[in-house]
């Protein structure tokens, strides 16, 4: 068996959504370094600039799409960018937003935010995928949950975070229920605690960088070697008997 061959990702196409910052960042390097072409999307169009130059510079290839996932014509658009490039191979459903406050206090219309981006923009982004990949026979997906997702909070509040990446976990195993048959993979990765822009509030004050650490224990946050390479595994054919699973990513905070 050649092993290596199953872990190349080499010439396939993936769309990766919020990938001008964090860890939709990183993994659109991480696959675009594995050779595959990457087409990356989110409203930050300089920071989707560097990135493609930075892609480039490697000898990889990004195509930049500005978009919100809001719109709903961002589904289409991506697409469209990736068909121009070959035969669609996958998609990383990544954006996401966040929003603390105390549950009693909850902002309704913030709430619906979150939900639209996190949960509505996700569905809608899959389908539209979906729709190029069934008649292929193949394709995968990987969705972006949390350790959020599948259990309460800490500090002052994340009710419509929760309730999104709740919603996400189950989001991945009915749609890898469905589309299963026609050879999609639909998997979510479920970070524990990696430092980027969305986390950073967290972080300020006294003592709570070390109260985060002190619940994970391999002892340190996630850094991008800890994602981008599991993102290029599930992409791969060494994934390939992998669906509807949440894969946690958190240095073991999840296991008690
Ligand atoms: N960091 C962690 O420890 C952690 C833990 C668990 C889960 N996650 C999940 O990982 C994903 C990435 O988060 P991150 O930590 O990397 O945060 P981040 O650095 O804030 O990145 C969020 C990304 O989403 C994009 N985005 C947000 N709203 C958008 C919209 N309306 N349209 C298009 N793009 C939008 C942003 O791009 P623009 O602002 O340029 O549009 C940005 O690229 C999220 O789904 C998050 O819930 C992260």
């Amino acid at each position: 068996m050649d092993v290596a061959a199953l872990f190349d990702i080499r010439g396939q196409v993936a769309i990766v959504t919020g990938a001008s910052s964090g860890l939709g960042r990183i993994m659109a390097s991480g696959l675009a370094a594995a050779g595959a072409t990457v087409v990356v999307g989110a409203r930050r169009e300089d920071r989707l600039r560097a990135l493609e130059r930075e892609i480039a510079a490697g000898g990889g290839r990004a195509v930049v799409v500005p978009c919100d996932v809001r719109d709903p014509g961002h589904a289409d658009l991506l697409v469209a960018a990736a068909l121009a490039e070959g035969p669609l191979d996958g998609v990383i459903l990544n954006a996401g937003v966040g929003a603390g406050s105390p549950a009693e206090h909850e902002d309704l219309s913030r709430f619906h935010e979150v939900m639209e981006v996190n949960v509505a923009a996700v569905m809608r982004l899959a389908s539209t995928c979906a729709r190029e990949m069934i008649p292929r026979g193949r394709g995968w997906m990987i969705t972006l949950s949390s350790i959020l997702g599948k259990r309460g909070g800490t500090g002052e509040g994340v009710a419509a975070y929760t309730a999104s990446k709740g919603a996400v976990e189950q989001l991945t195993r009915e749609l890898a229920r469905q589309w299963g048959a026609h050879g999609i993979r639909v998997n979510a990765l479920a970070p524990g605690y990696f430092p980027t822009s969305m986390n950073e509030p967290m972080t300020q004050g006294e003592g709570r960088l070390e109260s985060i650490i002190s619940r994970i224990p391999l002892g340190r946050p996630g850094v991008p070697e800890d994602i981008a390479g599991v993102a290029v595994f599930l992409a791969s054919r060494a994934g390939a008997y992998i669906t509807g699973q949440s894969i946690g990513l958190d240095g073991g905070m999840a296991a008690w």
